[in-house]
């Protein structure tokens, strides 16, 4: 079995190593966090070890990386953590939950597909994406680098997705168009056209109705 240690000791590094502890793929050994963050010495009896020296006690020739951070900076800091943890010599594992569904083999390293997830045929996908439960991308879809999808996003075919993009819950992407990089896609969306860079889009908010009790609805 591989040996692993997991980046983040946050709600997504709990919930990859609940998932790997029992699917034993992977021996996981210890974790890690910037220095600045280290506030335990273990999690779940497992040693937190500062990034900065983790090269010294997990050997990277012996033990692989996930890589659990979210979307903050647009994915900037997962990248960068990506990269050091290369340049030291890590292979950077990627994770599929065992009900996603794959159907595609173009597929980069460090990407994090969760339960549910569906990657079509014929996709391209690159390195450090994330897809949160219930993704769906349908088919010959390129996504380069470091996107996160968040929960039941619905991506057509044919579309381009460059780097750095947040997808929030529940948004809709037409088939055929580009999202051009650091896109930020507010939950409830949907995307008819290609996008600007770094460009933010909302959907209309839902109202209150004033002067109405949901005692007065009959459903
Ligand atoms: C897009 C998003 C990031 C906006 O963040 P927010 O904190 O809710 O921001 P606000 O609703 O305060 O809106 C930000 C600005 O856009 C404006 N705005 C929001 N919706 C708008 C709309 N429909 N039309 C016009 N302006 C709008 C607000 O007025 C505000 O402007 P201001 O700063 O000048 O007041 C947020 O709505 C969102 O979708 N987050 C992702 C949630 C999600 O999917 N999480 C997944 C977790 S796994």
């Amino acid at each position: 079995m591989k040996k692993a240690i997991i980046f983040g000791t946050e709600q997504f590094g709990e919930i990859l190593y609940h998932y790997l502890k029992d699917e034993k793929k992977y021996e996981i050994c210890g974790f890690v966090v910037d220095s600045k963050y280290k506030d335990k010495d273990t999690f779940y009896n497992l040693p937190v070890v500062e990034f900065e020296k983790a090269h010294e006690i997990f050997n990277p020739d012996v033990y692989g990386m996930f890589i659990c951070l979210g979307y903050a900076q647009m994915n900037k800091i997962r990248e960068l953590k990506f990269k050091e943890a290369k340049d030291k010599g890590y292979e950077i594992l990627s994770y599929y939950h065992p009900s996603a569904i794959v159907l595609s083999e173009n597929i980069g390293e460090g990407n994090i597909i969760m339960e549910g997830s569906v990657i079509g045929p014929f996709c391209e996908i690159g390195d450090g994406n994330v897809f949160w439960p219930k993704s769906h991308i349908a088919h010959h879809t390129k996504i380069q680098n470091f996107n996160f999808f968040t929960i039941s996003v619905a991506v057509a075919g044919n579309i381009i997705i460059r780097n750095n993009c947040f997808f929030g819950n529940n948004c809709t992407i037409k088939n055929g168009i580009e999202i051009r990089d650091k896109t930020l896609i507010g939950a409830g969306c949907y995307i008819s056209k290609s996008t600007e860079e770094e460009g933010v889009y909302v959907p209309q908010r839902s109202i209150k109705l004033e002067n109405k009790s949901s005692l007065d609805i009959s459903l």
